[in-house]
């Protein structure tokens, strides 16, 4: 099974968190199969963290990688860099990175095909802010988002979406389930029918998902996981929203 559930820690982490998350994670995830779930760490937590969880394949990426493989770019972290140290997937374009580092579509485009190079799977983030949504501008903005990072990736074997809200990340907001899954299928049809030669794996739902609302999330046809942020930062909550997805697909 691909990547269907991936935490994303954000800014938080040491070593002590590592092993008090798996501690809670590995006693409360009732599943005995982790290759749907994903962790990406700190980038300079993933080693450490491999060794925690050693004995699971839980798989491993980062949050971000750079769009050049080696170079005078002082702080910056390489694709082949994450793969050497055994990551399967990165987390690229995500709202912060847009917002915080400026990253542009072009150069979301450059690390897709960074990713691809190094047989990473990105995860590719979208979403509009809360004033794109208010002004029904939702779908086209995601269009532009999509066709923007893509137009110029060539062939990518495997590729991720992860729809997420600006005004739904760390808000506590969160969408209608139903608007997410027309949101979900927009995106398959776009990427499909644009970019066949791009091997799209799945859609993922991003912002404010928890263990409370992740049934209403999982139900739909379209959502096919999600990436998670604060709840995730919680081993026993992210085992909780497992152990739901997992009672979702019976
Ligand atoms: P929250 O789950 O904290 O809203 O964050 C979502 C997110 O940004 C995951 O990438």
């Amino acid at each position: 099974m691909s990547l269907r559930l991936v935490a994303n820690w954000k800014l938080n982490g040491s070593k002590e968190f590592n092993h008090h998350w798996a501690i809670e994670f590995f006693s409360n995830f009732h599943g005995n199969n982790f290759s749907s779930l994903g962790i990406a760490p700190a980038s300079l937590y993933i080693d450490h963290l491999k060794g925690v969880i050693a004995d699971h394949d839980i798989n491993i990426g980062s949050q971000n990688i750079d769009l050049e493989e080696t170079g005078a770019r002082t702080g910056e972290i390489s694709a082949s860099m994450i793969k050497d140290l055994g990551c399967v997937f990165s987390i690229i374009g995500h709202s912060e990175r847009r917002i915080l580092f400026q990253e542009t579509n072009q150069m979301i485009c450059k690390k897709l095909i960074q990713a691809e190079n190094n047989s990473i799977i990105p995860i590719l983030c979208i979403g509009e802010s809360a004033e794109e949504n208010q002004n029904n501008a939702t779908f086209e903005v995601l269009q532009q988002q999509i066709i923007g990072a893509l137009e110029n990736a060539g062939e990518l074997s495997s590729l991720i979406i992860a729809y997420e809200p600006v005004w739904a990340i760390g808000s506590g907001k969160t969408p209608n389930p139903e608007d997410v899954n027309s949101v979900h299928e927009m995106v398959k049809d776009v990427v499909q029918s644009r970019f066949p030669k791009i091997g799209l794996q799945s859609v993922l739902y991003g912002g404010s998902v928890n263990f409370k609302n992740a049934l209403s999330l999982f139900e739909q046809k379209n959502i096919d996981g999600a990436l998670i942020g604060g709840a995730s930062l919680d081993g026993k909550e992210f085992a909780s929203i497992a152990n739901v997805f997992n009672e979702s697909r019976i």
